[in-house]
């Protein structure tokens, strides 16, 4: 059978396919939602049960969605068509990849919020507001910016106008710059402010915090929640992946690939932590505060370092482009699927899919000030939009791709697709996609839907 080819064109070597594939996983997922939920959930057994999640569920599925979008090479309700009729069952799977497509609509929706912040940050960094300032001004500063809601607004636009430029224009132009250069600058500017944390923060509480499991914090909702955040943070689960797959050339090795992938984006999220957590402790500062949490120790530690003031900048901006390199993944599958469907313009697409996104992060603007309050089932509208992306889509489009990719494809076809024979290493991925990952998520719903408890398991 002759092999399908893309309808966008193929990354042009393997390095840019890693380059798209780490942007997409490194973003604020990394740096300011990591921290923020190790937080919220107690620390060490969250953490540890996340990096559990990201090697034993998050690493066999993002092999699984590269190899069925190289192996369908469309958008991914496409693929998921394509490759099930193939394998001998229905084009009913293509709704999988419609799951994944709302998934990256709501996540996007809230991420460009965050990544407004970001860019709020840099203007501040910029005019040197954080020099010399205490926890309380820099909280006072959080507050006021939350206040300040048209200035978010602004931001976010400008933040969501820069993403459509990109995927309007093709994703591979730019992101080769971007991710070479920002991702480097990044880690060696996350190296500093460690050793920062480390001299004039409390080093052991936060290494104590982050690394010593207390199993009596690990409750239902924080497993569930543990088990989001590896899917969110590896950017699987929802086609995105698929849909770069797709691009990519035969002869590229799938599944090293993506342990480094993984490998590097866990690292960056414990380096990530153990700069945030000594300062916390050094300043009485509250660990489970929640999404303000990096927002309000970053400044903290550039406002009282050597050079701060000349680091704060770059590292908000280097923290930008991580997020923009993100965000353009968030948005590919969208535009991808409304390009090859409704025959529309890459630019059509990006602007209709890119301003309806817009629209509904106003809902996550508002969630920090004039609807605080509004609360549906205990949670803001951002709370509820993360929630149900990042808990329940995510994990249930991963659950359905790994049983596709384990049990649907047929062995031929993954070990052709995959192409590191079938030794020990395929039949290592294959037994973890066919049966640790889709147990393992569902025993984590169901323990969190409080169902293994009525029935006396735990
Ligand atoms: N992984 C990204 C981060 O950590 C966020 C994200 C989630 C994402 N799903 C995605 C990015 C899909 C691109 C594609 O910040």
């Amino acid at each position: 059978m002759a092999k399908r080819t893309s309808l966008h064109g193929f990354w042009s070597s393997r390095l840019v396919f890693i380059l798209a594939v780490s942007g997409s996983a490194v973003g604020l997922g990394n740096i300011w939602k990591f921290p923020y939920m190790a937080g919220q959930n107690g620390g060490g057994a969250f953490v540890l049960f996340y990096v559990l999640c990201v090697f034993g569920i998050g690493l066999p599925i993002m092999i699984s969605e590269v190899m069925i979008g190289r192996r369908g090479r469309r958008n991914p309700i496409a693929t998921m068509r394509i490759v099930g009729e193939e394998e001998g069952t229905s084009a009913t799977w293509g709704f999988v990849g419609a799951l994944g497509i709302l998934a990256g609509f709501l996540i996007l929706s809230f991420y460009s919020v965050i990544a407004g912040w970001t860019l709020g940050y840099l203007f501040y960094s910029l005019g040197g507001s954080f020099h010399e300032a205490g926890p309380v001004d820099i909280h006072k500063m959080f507050v006021s910016v939350q206040r300040n809601w048209p200035m978010i607004l602004l931001w976010h636009t400008v933040f969501m106008g820069l993403t459509v430029l990109v995927v309007a224009r093709g994703v591979e132009r730019g992101l080769e710059t971007l991710v070479s250069i920002a991702m480097p600058a990044l880690l060696a500017l996350l190296a500093i402010l460690f050793v920062y944390a480390a001299v004039a923060g409390d080093f052991s509480g936060g290494a104590r915090f982050l690394f010593q499991a207390d199993f009596s914090a690990l409750t239902p909702s924080a497993m569930l929640g543990a088990m989001g955040q590896a899917f969110f943070t590896l950017s699987v689960g929802m086609g995105a992946i698929m849909a770069y797959g797709a691009y990519l050339p035969e002869g590229t090795s799938i599944a090293r690939t993506s342990f480094a992938v993984c490998t590097a984006d866990t690292v960056i999220a414990l380096l990530a932590g153990m700069v945030i957590f000594p300062i916390v402790f050094a300043n009485d500062l509250d660990p489970a505060q929640g999404p303000g949490l990096v927002f309000e120790v970053l400044p903290l530690a550039f406002g009282n370092m050597p050079f701060g003031t000349l680091l704060a900048p770059v590292f908000f901006v280097l923290l930008l482009f991580a997020a923009w390199t993100s965000a353009i993944g968030l948005l590919e599958p969208a535009v991808a699927w409304s390009v090859e469907t409704h025959g529309r313009s890459r630019a059509a697409a990006a602007i209709v899919i890119g301003g309806l996104i817009w629209l509904l992060g106003f809902m996550t603007i508002f969630s920090f000030n004039v609807l605080r309050d509004r609360r549906l089932l205990g949670g803001t509208f951002y709370e509820n939009i993360d929630h149900v992306a990042t808990n329940i889509l995510l994990p249930l489009g991963g659950l359905l791709l790994t049983v596709f990719a384990g049990w649907v494809m047929c062995k031929n076809s993954s070990a052709d697709e995959l192409d590191i024979g079938t030794g020990l290493g395929y039949r290592t991925w294959r037994f973890l996609a066919r049966w640790v990952a889709p147990a393992a998520v569902l025993v984590v719903f169901l323990h969190a839907a409080g169902i293994l408890r009525k029935l006396g398991i735990v």
